[in-house]
């Protein structure tokens, strides 16, 4: 039987995290942060002294990457069994993910690893591709997104709860980039999958937005 998978694509801070990680929660299946991944990736290449404009040079660190996952009450995160879950927040990280994640060859190394996550009994997998191209015969695909205003608000709060220096305006200037760029590129952009249901919750609260997709599960 086939695993079900549940997609959640969205831009930047539009709350996909939260809400992927809460109805995963409730419907006991897994969960796939693929943000994370490369994010991790974008850790190594600075971690290694790689140029990050140098594709080939991203691919092979891709390529070598050892990453494991361990899902438990929170997401911790291992590169090379160094645990890197405290770095991947951070704006320099997701900025330079941005970047190396508009490489198709980069892309099309870390499908796999993507796709290995679809176990039993489902899954939630939360991304910008993840209903067009990784799990494109998901049952289920939400597209999650929110103004760029009431998104760069939010990043801005998770970044100081954490503890990390933050910038409101720049912040919002990032967002706005980040959204061009994910928008914009040729392989895999972001983008609603057709058959996925819209939800902007700049409006609504996390427990809102979670029945809509619960609902649309059951
Ligand atoms: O969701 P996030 O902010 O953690 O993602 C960081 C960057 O990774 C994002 O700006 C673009 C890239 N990304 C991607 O290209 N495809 C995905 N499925 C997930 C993230």
């Amino acid at each position: 039987m086939t695993v079900p998978v549940l997609t959640i694509d969205g831009p930047s801070g539009a709350g996909k995290g939260t809400v992927s990680r809460l109805v995963a929660k409730q419907l006991g299946w897994n969960y796939l942060d693929s943000g994370a991944i490369y994010r991790s990736l974008a850790i190594d290449v600075l971690k290694n002294n790689v140029d990050f404009k140098d594709v080939s040079a991203v691919v092979e660190v891709a390529q070598k990457m050892s990453l494991v996952f361990e899902c438990g009450n929170e997401l911790v995160v291992k590169l090379d069994g160094i645990d890197i879950t405290a770095e991947l927040p951070s704006e320099t990280t997701g900025n330079t993910a941005s970047i190396i994640a508009a490489y198709p060859d980069v892309r099309a190394v870390l499908l796999q690893k993507q796709k290995d996550f679809q176990l039993a009994p489902g899954l939630v997998a939360d991304g910008r591709d993840m209903g067009t191209v990784v799990f494109p015969d998901a049952v289920n695909k939400v597209y999650l997104t929110a103004s760029a205003e009431e998104r760069a608000k939010r990043r801005y709060k998770q970044l100081i709860e954490k503890g990390i220096d933050a910038n409101l305006v720049q912040i919002t200037k990032e967002i706005e980039a980040r959204d061009r760029r994910d928008q914009e590129r040729t392989t895999a952009p972001l983008k609603a999958a057709e058959d996925a249901l819209y939800i902007d919750s700049s409006e609504l609260s996390i427990e809102q937005v979670i029945s809509e997709v619960i609902n649309l599960v059951q």
